[in-house]
């Protein structure tokens, strides 16, 4: 460790303790198991991995040679803004990103892809004095050209396998073109609907969360890219749900909830990770030496890069904890952000600084060191330029549309199904499509849909009538826009719902109303969309209500006089095929909610592992309720109808007791009572009545997925280990307390079949 490195750490240290400063340190055996991963996969994907025992050797003969100028460029990431290839952009004082990239004075860049460009632009890196090659970032969130339903979306379906296939195949897509990185998982928990990025990832929960950031890190270093954990850490708990706000998270919370999902990343081989906007107790995700060094760092001991979220480091001026660039590029590397994305913050200070000695040369070389061990671990160095022609032949390839169409068939949650309205009966003659979003193929591939066409979406209109053929009548009306005040369209609307025998009303909202920068203070449908849904419903035709949305909507009045309501999200490309195979049957709809649906905006924020009150809800006055609503959600988190029905019966938990090293296996008699094929979710929670601390009613702590026949049971088994069910105190330190705990098992977070077991101390040694 260097002495000078561990003193500006601590100068920096919000907490002003003293901290090790990872400088050079022993990684532990988890992260070297991760890294040993990643190696493996990286080995399958990009050509000429160097062996682990050879990265170091290789950094420290790179570090020797370079130029300080060649270092900082090494932490210098900047977006496309044009042929970058090309002369500089006007205006800019900064060479051209191919004459910066020629002279060793560029790490990264996003945005490239083009194979042709991404070819250029590493034949340009190898030019240069050392040939460090580029790593080319792209944000393939839920696809790349084959757009797959958002990751919320993805979560309904409680398949991470699934998820896994899905990153896999965007992932080898991007790279066909030369992408090598991709900025994702996003991983932050999100438990405000109004926030826009709740879409992004897996919804409310630590634990459903977790299994989906590793197999989406799996997925995606199964296709060829490296993958980067975001936004560390907090962004989704941004006060009031608006875009970009602060975050107040005290340290148990922090690690029970929000950091967990970026444990998992990193455990399943996180490459990179992301630093946040938002500011976590007043200290700004992007130079938070308390999340970055100290937990990231040295507690878990990642030992790849941090990149800054997009000139995150320049708004730390905005923040108020910087004064200039040059103080931000000061905080943000010691605090342990490597790499600044757009922000020229280190492109423009970090020399001065590290010649002025206000950053120490340790500290620059230990970021390089980070950025080139991804570099040389994902094979960057050896990497062939990407093939245009190959490429084509990717690119929505066939196999690809059909792995969209069945993660969105396993998306689509049926929050509402009355009458068993659903599936169309198969003597349907006739059937009135109507609704903003019914023939509207770009929005129905939500936020960050990376390369993907509206064009090349079968939308739910065309899915339809595919599906429907010649003996079913497809009627379509638009009715109105998804927002604004025009009515116009309601007559044609109506005249269509009034010569079907079923209306099917496609509603939601628009791709921009969620993702970044799509917050909304109002959870309802948009523009005249309510009226118009009020108007088909008063034709007296059966309504199929099908939401196209980003994020828990306000859907009180439709579950109150709407049949049937399907939960479709952003489907993706093949999302109007997905749901025609649902509406008609084909499929069974086997999606739960990942997040909690309120009852009204005022519930917000509302999720599943609240803790009690000492007033428990009730009808009476003095206890923890609203006088004007509800307490409890519309649509509990794990909600999900199947056209079957299933049934629970003979939990028990074997051993009664245990202890805190111990294990217990937790059985339950799942019958599929119906008449259909059907699969389902078997969730299990549990609940420490008695604590140190108040704990959750209820925790989710494993599910699985599972397929049965008509009047098959079966009996579904959990390993449940106590050392899980613990918590953090307020110094960070985690514990279980033994005691009872209560255990739930059955479909929905509502599961009604429960049990109790014990965790006893272990024994003292003799
Ligand atoms: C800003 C977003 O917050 C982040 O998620 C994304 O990866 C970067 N921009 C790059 O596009």
């Amino acid at each position: 460790m260097n002495d000078q490195c561990l003193a500006e750490a601590e100068r920096l240290s919000p907490f002003g303790r003293r901290t090790e400063y990872p400088c050079r340190r022993r990684l532990p055996s988890t992260v070297l198991l991760g890294a040993a991963l990643s190696m493996s996969l990286s080995a399958l994907a990009a050509p000429g991995p160097v062996a682990e025992a050879d990265i170091e050797k290789r950094i420290d003969a790179l570090l020797a040679r370079m130029t300080l100028e060649e270092k900082v460029g090494q932490l210098h990431q900047i977006a496309r803004t044009g042929d970058p290839t090309g002369p500089a952009a006007a205006g800019r004082d900064e060479p051209s990103p191919g004459a910066l990239v020629r002279e060793g004075r560029l790490g990264s860049m996003l945005n490239i892809t083009d194979p042709r460009e991404a070819g250029a632009l590493q034949a340009l890196a190898r030019q240069s004095r050392l040939g460090i090659p580029l790593i080319l970032g792209y944000d393939v969130i839920h696809g790349y050209r084959t757009v797959f339903p958002v990751p919320l979306a993805e979560a309904s379906s409680w398949d991470p396998a699934l998820a896994e296939r899905s990153a896999e195949v965007a992932a080898r897509e991007a790279a066909s073109v030369g992408v090598d990185w991709t900025f994702a998982p996003m991983v932050d928990i999100a438990r405000d609907p109004r926030w826009g990025r709740i879409v992004e990832g897996a919804g409310e929960d630590p634990h459903l969360g977790a299994a989906f950031a590793a197999a989406r890190v799996r997925g995606f270093h199964r296709g060829g890219l490296a993958a980067c954990a975001k936004h560390y850490v907090g962004y989704g708990a941004a006060l009031a749900g608006r875009e970009y706000a602060e975050t107040e998270i005290p340290e148990p919370a922090l690690r029970d909830v929000y950091l967990p999902p970026f444990r998992a990343a990193l455990k399943a081989g996180a490459d990179t990770f992301m630093s946040a906007f938002n500011s976590l107790n007043g200290v700004p995700a992007s130079a938070n030496h308390h999340t970055l060094r100290e937990i990231l760092k040295k507690e878990w001991g990642f030992d790849g890069f941090v990149v800054s979220d997009w000139n995150a480091i320049g708004e730390l001026i905005p923040h108020g904890v910087a004064k200039d660039k040059a103080a931000a590029a000061r905080a943000a590397l010691l605090a342990g952000v490597d790499m600044d994305m757009q922000g020229r913050c280190y492109s423009s200070s970090l020399a001065k600084l590290v010649q002025e000695g206000a950053v120490s040369r340790a500290a620059l070389d230990e970021a390089v060191r980070r950025v080139l061990r991804v570099k040389l671990r994902r094979g960057l160095f050896d990497k062939p330029a990407p093939d245009p022609e190959g490429s084509a032949k990717v690119l929505l390839a066939e196999a690809h549309r059909q792995l969209a169409r069945e993660v969105a068939q396993d998306s689509i949650v049926l929050l509402k199904n009355q009458g068993g309205l659903l599936p169309l009966p198969p003597a349907s003659r006739s059937i009135a499509v109507v609704g903003p979003l019914a023939d509207d193929g770009a929005n129905q591939l939500g936020p960050w849909s990376a390369q993907g066409k509206g064009e090349e979406a079968v939308t739910i209109l065309a899915g339809l009538r595919e599906r429907a053929g010649s003996t079913v009548t497809v009627l379509h009306a638009k009715g109105c826009d998804i927002s604004g005040n025009d009515a116009a369209g309601f007559a044609d609307a109506v005249a269509a719902a009034r010569d079907a025998e079923t209306i099917i009303a496609v509603m939601g909202e628009a791709q921009a109303m969620s993702g970044e920068a799509g917050s909304r203070a109002r959870l309802d449908l948009p523009g005249v969309q309510q009226q118009l849904l009020e108007t088909l419903v008063a034709t007296g035709k059966p309504v199929v209500l099908v939401l196209v949305n980003g994020r828990p909507l306000d859907l009180s009045w439709a579950a109150a006089h709407v049949p049937a309501i399907v939960e479709a999200w952003f489907p993706g490309t093949m999302g109007g095929a997905a749901l025609a195979d649902v509406l008609f049957g084909d499929v069974n709809p086997s999606g739960k909610l990942p997040v909690t649906f309120p009852r009204s905006l005022g519930q917000v924020p509302i999720f599943h592992s609240v803790r009690p009150t000492g007033r428990p809800t009730s009808e009476e006055r003095w206890t923890s309720r609203y006088v004007d609503e509800r307490a409890d959600p519309l649509f509990a988190f794990g909600h999900g109808l199947s056209y079957t029905r299933f049934e629970y019966s003979g939990l028990t938990v074997k051993p009664a007791a245990t202890t805190v090293s111990g294990s217990v296996e937790v059985a339950v008699k799942v019958k599929n009572a119906g008449a259909r094929d059907g699969r389902e979710v078997v969730q299990l929670y549990v609940r420490d009545p008695v604590a140190s601390r108040s704990r959750p009613l209820r925790e989710l702590k494993a599910f699985e997925k599972v397929r049965l026949a008509p009047g098959e049971e079966r009996t579904v088994t959990f390993n449940l280990q106590p050392k899980e069910l613990g918590f953090h105190d307020d110094s960070g330190r985690y514990g279980v307390e033994p005691g009872e705990f209560d255990v739930f098992v059955g479909g929905s977070s509502a599961a009604e079949l429960g049990t109790r077991f014990e965790v006893k101390a272990t024994a003292a040694a003799p």
